[in-house]
């Protein structure tokens, strides 16, 4: 057993999945519009210089049962021309605030919903606008996720046109059964097919994502599912733990009359993937995302260079501040995170009368920023040290050490664990410790989590 059970009774418990710091449940509507224009000015001059765009294409044909994405089901085309006409005006209100002549853009990240929704005509014309108002980095990363049954291989020859290099498939499951059980479309091009196209010459890398803990899901299954995805070798796999929350997604409820995988099942699972994925030769990114060591990922592991924001992880020379545009979007500039509002309709009337519509965001503190610089590194890189925290946020080691939360009893039970190993500068996690970096975090976060919600760590 690569996580031992008594561990598992100790550390599974409820604490963020800090996907960003603070966690998104803090972000507030006393942030307004005028906050976000502030921050974004002040971005020009402060921060990583880089900049990476997030465009949300929130439209599916229909809800998939265990979606807990943000969505919005319709084949109203006239709805979604008139979003897309709201897009490119929200990315040129937002080039206006945006120093672009210190400012190049590293990475375009396409997401969804389901971008591949969209005519490649209509994703074209984005395109287009994006190029005309920004300058780029040499060999920037544009990625979009996509419904792997709605590919075929003219739209994906037009997408490697438009400058696509990395495409992320949605696969779920390669069972028929349990693609079925969740309301899944199953491709009628095989996925191995679309994946030798989209990089027949090189032009473009895949990432697949898996789903453990659907219904039907057992070890013996799951395991042929791994082998034929590992068959495939794409670039990047990531094995997505089910987030079953039917109150927040009653479409989940769709799947409650099928057996489902018990939370003992449920580790199987997550130790079978782990050890067949790292087995294949696969650079492991905390538990449950991977890479080729030959994908700029894997040399990123091996230097410690990993960076991530919302959209996933990136490395040193793709990262920086986040525009998001799009319903539900979220920005995440040096100083501040804003998010729009999830409705589609008021999303495209704010647009209309000229407005920016965020609905929350969150202001940071310097102690803020250094938590999530302490939070960042473990989670990415497994290890830190008040050295390299306090010089890249420019304040001393002992300030750095102030602003975190000092919980040494804590630290010394997760060492008596064997998850962590604490050095005179900081600490290195082991790797039993990257089943619960979660709690690690948790140790440096000054902020009060009671009458939050969270999921259990594993
Ligand atoms: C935002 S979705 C968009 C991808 C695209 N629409 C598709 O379905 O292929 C990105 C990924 O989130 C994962 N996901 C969605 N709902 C989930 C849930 N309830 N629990 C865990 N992962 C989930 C899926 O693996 C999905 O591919
Ligand atoms: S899983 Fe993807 S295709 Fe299915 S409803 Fe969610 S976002 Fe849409």
């Amino acid at each position: 057993m690569l996580i031992a059970k008594h561990l598992i009774d100790k550390y599974n418990q409820a604490i963020p999945r800090y996907t960003s710091y603070p966690p998104a449940n803090f972000f507030h509507q006393q942030f307004t519009e005028a906050d976000f224009r502030e921050s974004l000015e002040q971005s020009n001059t402060e921060g990583e210089s880089n900049i990476s765009l997030y465009v949300h294409i929130p439209f599916c044909a229909h809800k998939c049962f265990y979606c807990g994405c943000n969505t919005h089901i319709t084949r109203d085309q006239e709805l979604v021309s008139s979003y897309l006409q709201a897009l490119k005006q929200e990315i040129r209100l937002m080039a206006d605030l945006v120093d672009r002549q210190t400012r190049s853009v590293s990475q375009i990240h396409w997401g969804g919903g389901t971008p591949n929704f969209l005519r490649a005509e209509q994703i074209a014309d984005i395109m287009e606008l994006i190029h005309s108002l920004y300058t780029f980095i040499p060999e920037p990363e544009v990625a979009i996720e996509c419904n792997p049954a709605y590919l075929d291989y003219q739209y994906i020859d037009k997408l490697i046109d438009l400058g696509f290099n990395r495409f992320s498939l949605g696969v779920q499951d390669f069972s028929h059964e349990v693609l079925n059980a969740v309301k899944r479309e199953i491709p009628e091009i095989p996925v191995a097919d679309l994946v030798n196209h989209i990089r027949r010459d090189g032009k473009a890398t895949v990432n697949i994502d898996l789903i453990y803990g659907l219904p039907l899901q057992n070890v013996e299954q799951f395991s042929q599912t791994l082998d034929i995805a590992l068959a495939i070798r794409p670039n990047r796999l990531v094995t997505f733990s089910y987030a079953h929350l039917p109150n927040i997604n009653p479409n989940q409820k769709g799947l409650e009359k099928y057996p489902m995988p018990d939370a003992e099942t449920k580790l199987h699972l997550l130790e079978l993937a782990y050890n067949k994925i790292t087995a294949a030769g696969y650079l492991a990114i905390g538990f449950d995302h991977f890479a080729l060591p030959t994908d700029e990922l894997g040399s990123a592991i091996e230097k410690h260079e990993l960076h991530r924001n919302f959209q996933g992880y990136c490395t040193k020379r793709t990262t920086g501040q986040v525009l998001a545009f799009g319903a539900s979007a979220i920005s995440q500039l040096h100083t501040a995170y804003a998010q729009n509002t999830k409705n589609v309709t008021t999303y495209i009337s704010s647009i209309n009368s000229g407005n920016l519509p965020i609905e929350r965001g969150y202001k940071l503190s310097i102690q803020d920023i250094t938590v999530r610089e302490v939070i960042n590194e473990i989670m990415c890189n497994l290890r830190f040290s008040w050295d390299n925290i306090s010089a890249k946020i420019g304040i001393t080691t002992q300030q750095a050490k102030q602003q975190a939360r000092n919980a040494p009893d804590e630290l010394n039970n997760l060492e008596a664990d064997s998850i962590i190993e604490q050095t005179d500068n900081g600490l290195v996690v082991t790797n039993t410790g990257r089943f619960f970096v979660r709690n690690i975090a948790a140790c440096f976060d000054p902020l009060n989590r009671e009458n939050k919600t969270y999921s259990k760590t594993v």
